[in-house]
């Protein structure tokens, strides 16, 4: 079969020969196997496919995808320094000197924001990218639509301009630009928004063999968020942002609903230090919450996924009986554009980790099957394992109720029904702090709804500052 194919392929498509072979090398000829049944389309859309793939290295990462690539060595890890929220007066004050220096960064347009959301939301299921999704309490406003009018209001408060950088991938990037065009990109300036994608890698079955969603289609998935350190230099991003004057990125991902996008605090921790990479954290809510979590290992900060944490580190205490290794990352960093200019000069490239997951795919008769166990091996790289590379970094403890409401799951935790709630009871949280008496119930949920525009307030004090103090709340409020 595969002689004919490259008897076919040279009279059809002979400048695809090479990358044919690789496949044919590498024990993909199945890829084939419906070639004379395709149209002239389909044949062109799997060579472009094909063309992108490195055979060789998929091949590299099935063999090596059983061994850990973070090094988890039991017991030489410690818990990392983290400045915790402040707890008085005095740390208040240092709290206000620090944000100053973000506030400044700001002002100077030095700080460019970067959201990854070029992940496929499986768990969530949406037909559309995530950031798409219906969110705000009242208004039903998107993901996007919230982060883009922090942006607008934070480039008010500090009469600045704050370059957005958002990563897809090949899969979303189209819709994903497309609804922001539908909505007049958020009213902000459509040139300071920047698109680019993030690269892409076959997934395979439990074999190594390359999986079809199609008769004409290799499942391909998104490299993991780690994808944007390589797409961040491939793509030009990096020299973009030199000549916008940018020196930091604030990076998040697009599924945090409470984000508090460029926060002044963060900014001004990381550049009082001189910082290369920093992070925001938040305490467990219990040992086995499944959350990264960060620590030091011979001097160095690195996040231990909690896949690779033993039961006696998951569990262990301090004297005072809260857990040792408590500092859950929340995926929010700084990152300083020389340090990454660094990395990559220094030619180093991060680990890919191998995931098992459901993949729907076509079976030898063509037919798709929807696979109830896990059938497929997907390769990510994470952003955090930059981690290795720095020097200086430094780790801020801030409040998950006030900061950290990811929207992962259709139903139950992390759901979009969590996200709101979350976001209600920090609006909730804001009014009472300005005098207004909000009902609570047992959990601690607000009775009722309510929703703040960013460009109402931004955060409490805003609020407080421009409340009316006699509002009664009767249930239901939009600012
Ligand atoms: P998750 O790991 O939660 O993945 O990504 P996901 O795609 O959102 O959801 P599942 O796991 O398929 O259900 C966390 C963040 O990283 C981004 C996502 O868009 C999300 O903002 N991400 C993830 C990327 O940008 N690229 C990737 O390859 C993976």
């Amino acid at each position: 079969m595969n002689i004919k194919i490259l008897e076919k392929l040279d009279k059809e498509f002979s400048s695809h020969k090479s990358c044919l072979r690789n496949a044919l090398e590498a024990g993909q000829g199945h890829i084939f196997r419906w070639w004379d049944e395709i149209t002239s389309r389909e044949k062109k859309h799997l060579l472009e496919q094909i063309s992108s793939i490195d055979f060789q290295f998929v091949k590299k990462l099935f063999r090596d995808r059983l061994r850990k690539v973070t090094n988890r060595t039991k017991g030489r890890f410690v818990p990392p320094k983290v400045i915790t929220p402040p707890a008085n007066d005095f740390e208040r004050n240092v709290e206000q000197n620090v944000r100053k220096v973000g506030e400044e960064a700001l002002r100077e347009r030095k700080i460019a924001v970067l959201t990854v959301a070029g992940g496929h939301g499986t768990r969530l299921g949406s037909n559309g990218p995530k950031g798409t999704l219906p969110i705000a309490p009242i208004s039903g406003k998107s993901i996007f639509q919230l982060h883009a009018e922090k942006i607008h209001a934070i480039q008010k408060r500090y009469d600045t301009y704050i370059p957005w950088y958002i990563m897809t991938s090949e899969t979303n990037n189209h819709i994903t630009q497309a609804f922001f065009k539908e909505n007049q990109f958020f009213r902000l300036d459509p040139q300071q928004i920047s698109f680019f994608t993030q690269g892409m890698l076959p997934a395979v079955d439990l074999h190594g063999n390359l999986l079809m969603s199609s008769k004409s289609n290799i499942v391909m998935s998104p490299n993991g968020h780690g994808g944007t350190i390589i797409a961040l230099k491939g793509k030009g991003i990096l020299n973009d942002m030199k000549r916008c004057g940018v020196k930091e990125i604030f990076y998040h991902q697009v599924d945090n609903v409470l984000i508090k996008i460029a926060d002044p605090v963060f900014v001004g921790y990381h550049l009082k230090d001189g910082a290369e990479m920093s992070l925001k954290v938040v305490k467990k809510c219990h040992p086995e919450e499944k959350v990264g979590v960060v620590v030091c290992l011979n001097g160095c900060l690195q996040i231990i996924e909690y896949s690779e944490l033993s039961r006696e580190d998951m569990y262990a205490e301090n004297d005072d009986g809260a857990l040792k290794y408590n500092a859950g990352s929340i995926a929010v960093h700084m990152i300083n554009i020389d340090f990454l200019e660094k990395v990559y000069q220094k030619g180093e490239t991060l680990p890919y980790h191998a995931a098992i997951k459901k993949v729907p795919y076509i079976n030898s008769n063509g037919v798709l099957i929807n696979p109830e166990r896990d059938n497929a091996v997907k390769f990510e790289s994470f952003i955090f394992d930059m981690l290795k590379h720095v020097k200086k970094g430094v780790i801020t403890e801030v409040l998950r109720q006030d900061e950290f409401s990811p929207v992962k799951n259709v139903e139950g935790e992390n759901s979009p029904v969590t996200a709101k709630q979350d976001m209600v009871n920090l609006f909730g949280r804001w009014l009472c702090n300005a005098g207004v008496s909000i009902p609570t119930d047992s959990q601690g949920n607000v009775i009722g709804l309510i929703e703040i525009n960013p460009f109402f307030a931004l955060d409490a004090e805003e609020l407080k500052s421009k409340i009316d103090k006699t509002l009664k709340f009767n249930g239901f409020l939009s600012l």
